[in-house]
């Protein structure tokens, strides 16, 4: 409220003295670089380091909604998987690269067992590309898992990106998938997956989102779905996808 009657003063007072300056000032206002921020690698430079079976905790800029309750946090695993919840990962360095169909049983998995090394994955996840990913380091490659933050309240966009490696192979090549997950604020129950690079399209990976480890919703399971610069709408709220 406060930046914007500020705004607006700053520009009726050129307007009315320098015309040609309001356009800059109203384009210097608006357009704010997207600040990036890295969870693992870089994806200009590289890793200095190998990352596998992580996930990081990040807080969000503004609560998201998945299945009607608001969250303030998402955790972000390596293997393409968001999480909401503060406390849902007990073990962030616990394999979730194991496949099942979802819901996902979580006996089947492992989940809530003491030993924080057996193949685990949440209640409440969203598989935007579940499959065994990892960082390489560099100069292997050039990987990186990262969030982008955009625009201003209410408008706020974050984007959770992945450039990493799998294990699969096309044509003889090692797939290296380039995918992003992005909230808008002013629909926070959508989650927007843009699968910039998928070259086995994803027939190694399982898509879909689940609420609990008995409900949920499997939008694929291990299938040529994906081309590149699809686009999946999941709507977290009513479980629903629309690919475009
Ligand atoms: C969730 O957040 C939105 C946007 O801030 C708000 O309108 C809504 O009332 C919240 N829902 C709940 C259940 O708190
Ligand atoms: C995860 O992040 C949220 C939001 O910042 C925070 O409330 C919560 O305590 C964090 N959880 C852990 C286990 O650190």
């Amino acid at each position: 409220m406060q930046i914007s009657s500020i705004f607006c003063l700053t520009l009726a007072a050129a307007a009315s003295a320098i015309p040609t300056q309001v356009s800059k000032i109203i384009g210097n206002v608006k357009r704010q670089a997207p600040v990036e921020s890295s969870i693992w690698g870089n994806s200009i430079t590289g890793s200095p380091e190998y990352y596998d079976n992580n996930w990081a905790n990040v807080t969000l800029p503004f609560p998201i909604s998945f299945y009607g309750v608001n969250y303030s946090n998402l955790w972000v695993s390596i293997n393409g998987i968001l999480s909401p919840g503060p406390e849902q990962i007990q073990y962030p360095d616990t394999s979730s690269a194991i496949q099942n169909h979802i819901p996902v049983d979580s006996i089947a998995v492992g989940a809530g067992q003491e030993r924080p090394d057996l193949p685990w994955v949440p209640e409440k996840a969203l598989f935007a590309l579940w499959q065994d990913l990892f960082v390489e380091n560099a100069p292997i490659a050039l990987h990186a898992v990262w969030t982008t933050t955009s625009g201003s309240a209410p408008s706020r966009i974050i984007t959770f990106s992945w450039k990493v490696s799998s294990e699969g192979v096309v044509g003889g090549q090692i797939v290296e998938p380039e995918f992003s997950v992005s909230f808008r604020e002013a629909r926070p129950y959508i989650a927007r997956i843009e699968y910039t690079d998928v070259a086995d399209k994803g027939i190694n990976a399982v898509i879909g989102i689940q609420s609990s480890f008995s409900t949920g919703v499997e939008w694929s399971y291990k299938t040529e779905a994906l081309f590149n610069g699809d686009i999946l709408a999941v709507n977290l709220d009513t479980q629903t996808f629309n690919i475009s």
